[in-house]
């Protein structure tokens, strides 16, 4: 794909000021001067692409995204080593899953080498606002939406993809501090064959209202459990699960409504790699409740790419009843479990190039 590269006037440059202070910078807060477009259409596929200045669209208020929400979207990091290289980590799989989601949204797919290149090509671009302090990055996001203008349902004849950069610190406030979960059977967020492992625009607004009700009972998040039986856990508002059961590193199965997570996979084939056992399988509430208590189910942590590893502290559980509303609660105590601070410290030593990849593709230097 050929992508001009229009000049951005000096004077209109943003102020890295904000780097200065890592702790301040947030989550998705700050954006950086330059964006990469490309729009598609029938008859020509993928056209016009572009890396310009970060600026407002235009939009027609019949736009097709702003009605029926055909949008997806990945989130991506680049590491600053500490010899100051600048390091992907796995962004071949961001562009698969972006490829899988719009299959799933019914949105043309991009050829993978020709999003790889637009990522590196921006973000070498951009290189400057890559953080330098361990715990934050620039955080990549790519996406697409249908740009077609009616009020029909249909899929859009038009589309445009794009990638935006943020310099970010941790997707919690709390870095690495335990944070409580809330899992209730009040509201679900997928079904099977619904669109739970697409990353698309819906689920997370579908989540709102349950994320509120966490915020109700001094959660930060919502444990979500399966559509069906309401008792399978099977994510977390923006993050995978997992749980140390009898000293195995156990998480869901992906049973079609759990997005395929990328750290979570990561986290999986690192643990093999560190001698620990690992399972996929059915986790049930109860199970959880059950054997914290006996001291089966000694640590639980969330896993995704904004927020790396989430240790949790709490699993509060809100059960309804004929006899009204339950709340039970289970603690895993108020510091990060010991696989937890392994596996966050492998992680963290391979993204920041402290630590060779222990395998093929999982970093791409800029
Ligand atoms: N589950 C949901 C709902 C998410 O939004 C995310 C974040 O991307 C994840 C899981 C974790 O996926 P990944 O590790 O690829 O970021
Ligand atoms: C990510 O981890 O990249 C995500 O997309 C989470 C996001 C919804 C904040």
């Amino acid at each position: 794909m050929e992508i001009e590269i229009v000049p951005i006037n000096e004077s209109e440059l943003k102020s890295k000021e904000v780097l200065k202070q890592p702790d301040s910078l947030g989550f998705g807060n700050y954006f950086t001067n330059r964006m990469f477009v490309v729009k598609w259409n029938e008859g020509k596929g993928w056209h016009d692409a572009k890396i310009k200045k970060y600026e407002d669209f235009q939009m027609d208020p019949a736009t097709l995204v702003l009605h029926y929400g055909q949008e997806i979207f990945e989130g991506l990091k680049a590491f600053r080593s500490k010899n100051g290289e600048i390091l992907l980590f796995r962004p071949k799989e961001n562009i698969k899953r972006m490829n899988r989601s719009a299959e799933r949204m019914s949105m043309p797919q991009m050829d993978e080498k020709d999003m790889l290149d637009a990522i590196i090509k921006l973000v070498e671009l951009e290189k400057d606002w890559v953080p330098k302090e361990k715990g934050a990055s620039l955080y990549i996001r790519p996406t697409m939406i249908a740009t077609e203008i009616g009020l029909g349902v249909r899929p859009s004849s038009e589309y445009l993809f794009y990638l935006i950069l943020s310099p970010s610190g941790p997707y919690f406030k709390e870095g690495f501090k335990p944070i409580s979960l809330l899992a209730t059977d009040k509201y679900v967020r997928a079904v099977p064959g619904g669109v739970g492992e697409a990353k698309t625009g819906g689920n997370y607004a579908a989540s709102l209202k349950a994320k509120k009700l966490a915020k109700d009972y001094g959660c930060k998040e919502v444990l979500w459990l399966d559509a069906y039986n309401k008792k399978f856990i099977e994510e977390v508002g923006a993050m995978n699960i997992a749980f140390v059961i009898n000293d195995v590193v156990t998480t869901p199965r992906l049973d079609g409504s759990i997005l395929h997570g990328i750290t979570r996979k990561s986290v999986l084939q690192l643990s093999k790699k560190l001698g620990l056992k690992v399972s996929e399988r059915e986790i049930s509430i109860h199970e959880i409740f059950e054997g914290a208590q006996n001291g089966i189910v000694t640590e639980c942590f969330g896993l995704g790419t904004a927020a790396s590893i989430a240790p949790v502290k709490e699993i509060k559980y809100l059960h309804y009843t004929d006899k009204g509303e339950q709340l039970k609660s289970v603690k895993f105590g108020d510091e990060p479990g010991e696989i937890a601070k392994l596996l966050y410290g492998e992680l963290q030593a391979i993204q920041y190039g402290e630590k060779e990849p222990p395998f093929e593709d999982w970093i791409v230097k800029i």
